[in-house]
């Protein structure tokens, strides 16, 4: 079996291919090396012992795309991750996310349907579900309007999805939404790679601890929750990275419900910021520097996921533990770091 795997250089795309290469798929990897790198490769080859297929390619650029699928037509699925996902600064280049996000999916998706075996699986995220009025959220809580233009971009994709689902019966897609994925793979081969300052408090920790970055703000702790601050649902990105070999076999299986279906995948459990931070201090046996400042505009409270859907449907669950992310990104931050 042939996938396709869109900006499967990226943080979870790469993971991802490294568990379907372990499950015996052949992997095609599209990238166009914007926000990876191409050693990537190596660090899939020396995990799996197999280097997958790679083509440098824009999905932007509709007719190299068409010549990757006319010599390319036995793809068995694809799943497409590629898209710009920084929250802050797709407020200031709203256009070049739609352009990169949205037209990328189109251009793919009109590619497929000329395709025997139409089958894509979509990067979505909880942001969709903006502040959400019940914990934990299920797939069925309301869409909010979207805080940014990334998360707009989320929104009109499943949207596409959905609406062309509606005309074409042979089109078979699964959505996941993902919650707070973290970590790198334990082997320490791949992981994120965040350009610039990062804004995840994940890679903040870890680049706090290892000298790059002076403190850790946390941003705010008045919030109404335990101890004050925001709560999420962290997962280790190798169960995300399995939830899409999981539900690749559900499309290639035929056992899709209906041909456009929804997940979410996260642990199903919320950690405040307080509870990361003490994480990584358990797991690597060290003080965090760190301080409160003011909330973070945009923020919403509390987001963790109701995980019944993926677990009755997908046979899915999460297996790893916020302490195994935790060091998991910490012996990433230190492997990169000592390059
Ligand atoms: P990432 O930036 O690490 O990976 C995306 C990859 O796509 C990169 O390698 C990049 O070079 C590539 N890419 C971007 N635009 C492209 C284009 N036009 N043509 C070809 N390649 C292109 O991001 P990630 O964290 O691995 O996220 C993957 C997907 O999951 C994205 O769609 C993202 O929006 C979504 N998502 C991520 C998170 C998260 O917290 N990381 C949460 C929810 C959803
Ligand atoms: C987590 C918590 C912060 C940094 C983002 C995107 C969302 C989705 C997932 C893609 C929050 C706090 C953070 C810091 C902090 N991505 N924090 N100090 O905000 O849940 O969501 O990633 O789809 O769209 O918005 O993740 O890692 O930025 O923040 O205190 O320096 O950590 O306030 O409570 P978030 P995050």
């Amino acid at each position: 079996m042939k996938i396709l795997v869109t900006g499967g250089l990226g943080y979870i795309g790469s993971h991802t291919v490294v568990e379907l290469q372990n499950e015996g798929y052949d992997v095609v990897v599209i990238d166009n090396l914007s926000n990876s790198t191409i050693s990537v490769l190596n660090g899939i080859e020396a995990i799996t012992g197999i280097r997958p297929e790679f083509e440098e390619l824009d999905l932007r650029d509709n007719s190299k795309l068409k010549d990757f699928f006319e010599r390319h037509n036995d793809i068995d699925g694809v799943i497409h991750f590629a898209a710009s996902k920084a929250v802050g600064e797709s407020v200031g280049k709203p256009l070049f996310y739609y352009e990169n996000n949205v037209s990328t999916l189109i251009h793919l998706l009109q590619e497929l349907l000329k395709l025997d075996k139409q089958n894509i699986i979509f990067s979505s995220s909880c942001t969709v579900y903006g502040e959400a009025d019940k914990m934990p959220i299920t797939e069925n809580a309301p869409i909010k309007p979207a805080q940014s233009p990334y998360g707009n971009t989320k929104q009109i994709c499943e949207e596409i999805l959905i609406d062309t689902c509606n005309v074409s019966s042979y089109l078979k897609t699964i959505a996941l939404r993902y919650f707070n994925p973290i970590g790198a793979h334990p082997s320490a081969e791949i992981g994120e790679l965040p350009q610039g300052v990062p804004q995840n408090l994940v890679p903040y920790i870890t680049q706090t601890a290892i000298g790059l970055r002076k403190e850790l703000s946390v941003f705010g702790n008045d919030y109404p929750t335990p101890d004050g601050t925001c709560i999420r649902d962290y997962i280790h990105v190798v169960d995300v990275a399995k939830a899409h070999v999981v539900a690749l076999e559900r499309l290639l299986n035929n056992h899709q419900t209906s041909n456009y279906e929804v997940f979410n995948i996260g642990t199903g459990k919320g950690s405040s910021v307080i509870e990361v931070i003490e994480a990584f201090e358990r797991v690597s046996n060290q003080k965090l520097n760190y301080k409160i400042v003011e909330r973070r505009t945009g923020d919403v409270m509390s987001a963790y996921a109701d995980i019944s859907k993926a677990k009755n449907m997908l046979g899915w669950t999460s297996s790893l533990t916020l302490d195994e992310a935790m060091r998991d990104a910490w012996q990433w931050e230190q492997k990169i770091r000592t390059k």
